[in-house]
């Protein structure tokens, strides 16, 4: 683990103490931690059954929790010092919605038939939020994770994976697919994993950052589309299999259809639903094309894949914004920058970059100035680590 990690770690067990307290030192919280994470390419192309090309990283959300006598739960978050406090009995929706995640994990729990006790909690820690790097997956894994643990449910980690996705689909309202879950609890240090979203087959390629670094620029904004449009974009897939299923019957997913086949139904399909199942069909030929490149070591094609991915996400299946354009933009004429785009569901967030390494200093100054002239906005840039999954901190 790294320092930085274990100060955000330490600061909120003090939180943790400050909150509920330990005259006398009977209290021994047990602490969880579970990473945000990185997706190199592959986009929306999760729930579409196709690959993703995730990896976790340095930033991360953690929980501090003890059992109580009681059936009481009491949610204290440690950045906003805000208190939600209920009992198991009662999982109607919270007014804070911070609290959200953490009641639709208890029922997902409920749900499956295991039973807990009341705990209190103190939880925070260093995934920027709405920038892209999944700190809902990782709050929702890190609990399940924890309370796993502390009451012996003998969760696994795929079923935590799944559990943390329906937390998103039933109680939250997002239709998201699974890579963010499972990078979360999957990652490895300095390795990327290639998931089959279809088989959940998955493979560990090493992620070396010694000639290349992977930067995000964090465009520090979420427009309000982000949801509503992503779920949107579901069903936009679906319509274009239900239309090639007809021809096809075989066709399950857009994982099972080509572009070429896409292209011979267009006029059925439609302008909109036809370029969204161009782009998804494109992009799950790309991630295998780009793991190709990965292993042998050829960035520059992989870099141009994921501005090939740019491309897509930004004029077919259009779920980027003017600052992320503006940002991947920027790149396109510094020669030290071999790929770039937007990252995650997108509308907002981080772009990821992959630069040079000793260039990194002059990529970052001059990516933070572009984005201070065109939009006033002052440019958060992450250089990433790529680290292990959820965990237990001894
Ligand atoms: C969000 C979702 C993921 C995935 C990405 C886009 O992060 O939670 O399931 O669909 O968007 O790739």
């Amino acid at each position: 683990m790294l320092t930085t990690e274990k100060n955000t770690a330490d600061q909120i067990k003090e939180k943790y103490f400050q909150k509920f307290g330990n005259a006398d030192g009977t209290d021994k919280p047990r602490i969880f931690r579970s990473p945000g994470r990185i997706n190199l390419i592959g986009e929306h192309t999760d729930y579409n059954n196709g690959f993703v090309l995730p990896a976790s990283v340095d930033k991360a959300v953690y929980f501090v929790i003890s059992p109580r006598e009681d059936n009481q739960v009491i949610l204290h978050a440690a950045d906003l010092d805000e208190t939600y406090t209920f009992t198991l009995d009662d999982l109607s929706k919270p007014e804070q919605s911070w609290a959200l995640y953490q009641i639709g994990v208890i029922e997902q729990i409920q749900k499956m038939g295991h039973v807990i006790g009341g705990f209190q909690t103190t939880f925070g820690g260093d995934v920027p939020v709405g920038a892209g790097m999944s700190s809902s997956a990782a709050l929702e894994c890190c609990l399940l994770f924890g309370l796993s643990e502390m009451f012996d449910l003998k969760l696994d980690k795929f079923t935590i994976v799944k559990m943390g996705q329906k937390v998103e689909n039933e109680y939250v309202g997002v239709q998201s697919g699974i890579m963010d879950q499972f990078a979360s609890v999957f990652g490895k240090e300095e390795s990327v994993i290639r998931l089959d979203c279809r088989s959940l087959e998955y493979e560990y390629f090493p992620f070396l950052m010694k000639d290349y670094l992977l930067v995000l620029c964090d465009t520090s904004v979420k427009h309000s589309l982000a949801s509503s449009e992503y779920n949107t974009r579901r069903l936009e897939c679906e319509k274009g299999v239900s239309i090639l299923q007809k021809y096809h019957p075989e066709i399950k997913s857009l994982r099972d259809a080509s572009p070429e086949l896409v292209a011979q139904h267009q006029d059925e399909l439609g302008d909109v639903v036809y370029r969204r199942c161009k782009y998804m069909t494109e992009e799950i030929l790309r991630v295998q094309e780009a793991c190709d490149f990965l292993v042998q070591g050829d960035m520059e094609n992989f870099g141009k894949e994921m501005y090939a991915t740019h491309n897509g996400l930004q004029h077919e299946y259009e779920v980027s914004c003017d600052e992320l354009d503006f940002l991947v933009e920027q790149t396109l004429d510094n020669s030290n920058v071999l790929g770039a785009r937007m990252m995650g569901g997108g509308f907002g967030g981080c772009t990821i970059n992959l630069v040079k390494i000793d260039a990194v200093e002059d990529f970052e100054k001059s990516m933070k100035t572009a984005y201070k002239e065109q939009f006033n906005i002052d440019l958060p840039c992450y250089r990433v680590k790529i680290t292990g999954g959820t965990e237990e901190l001894k």
